[in-house]
């Protein structure tokens, strides 16, 4: 079974346990490489032409006002096909209670027939969110499996729950 691994992650600024931290890697990129260590697979990073903002605030405001907008910011590159693969899983920060727009840029583009579509979000108390039910609306033809959430700032301490989470989906 060949799985695809998609994610999005802002690197930088970023609101960790109440505080604004720096982050070298973001946490969905770090759950996103515990998911294919634990099952293989292809990772394919979803990558915006135009940069957010560095700054956390701004970067909510954009964030928010492209959700508001159901803006679909272009992407550096995007896959317009995923028949090579069984199992996808969609990883992404939680933006204002869903997935940044970005995210949904791909995945209107894909034909999700036969697919397993996992949800994975990391987050800082906002949990899986309504990534789950926007999955749903767009993927159609998918078989869903469980999401996860993972608290962001324990992204780094998450290998375990993530690899068992992954292979119980696969
Ligand atoms: C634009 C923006 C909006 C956010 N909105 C939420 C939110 O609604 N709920 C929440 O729990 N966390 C929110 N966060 C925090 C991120 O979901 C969390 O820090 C996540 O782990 C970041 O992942 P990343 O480093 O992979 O980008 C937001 C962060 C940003 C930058």
């Amino acid at each position: 079974m060949a799985n695809l691994i998609l994610y999005y992650s802002r690197k930088g600024e970023n609101y960790v346990n109440g505080s604004i931290k720096s982050l070298q890697k973001g946490n969905t990129e770090i759950c996103a490489e515990y998911i294919q260590k634990a099952v293989g697979g292809d990772l394919f990073e979803i990558e915006t032409v135009k940069a957010y903002s560095a700054d956390y605030m701004t970067c909510t405001e954009e964030a928010k006002a492209e959700l508001q907008s159901k803006a679909r910011p272009a992407l550096k590159k995007s896959l317009d096909s995923i028949a090579g693969y069984d199992n996808v899983f969609v990883c992404g920060p939680c933006w204002w209670g869903t997935y940044p727009c970005a995210v949904f840029t791909q995945l209107e583009q894909l034909d999700w027939h036969g697919k397993k579509v996992m949800a994975l979000m990391t987050h800082e108390g906002s949990g899986l969110g309504t990534c789950e039910r926007d999955l749903k609306g767009i993927c159609a033809g998918a078989v869903f499996g469980k999401g996860l959430a993972v608290h962001g700032a324990d992204a780094a301490r998450s290998e375990s729950a993530v690899a068992a989470w992954a292979k119980a989906q696969v």
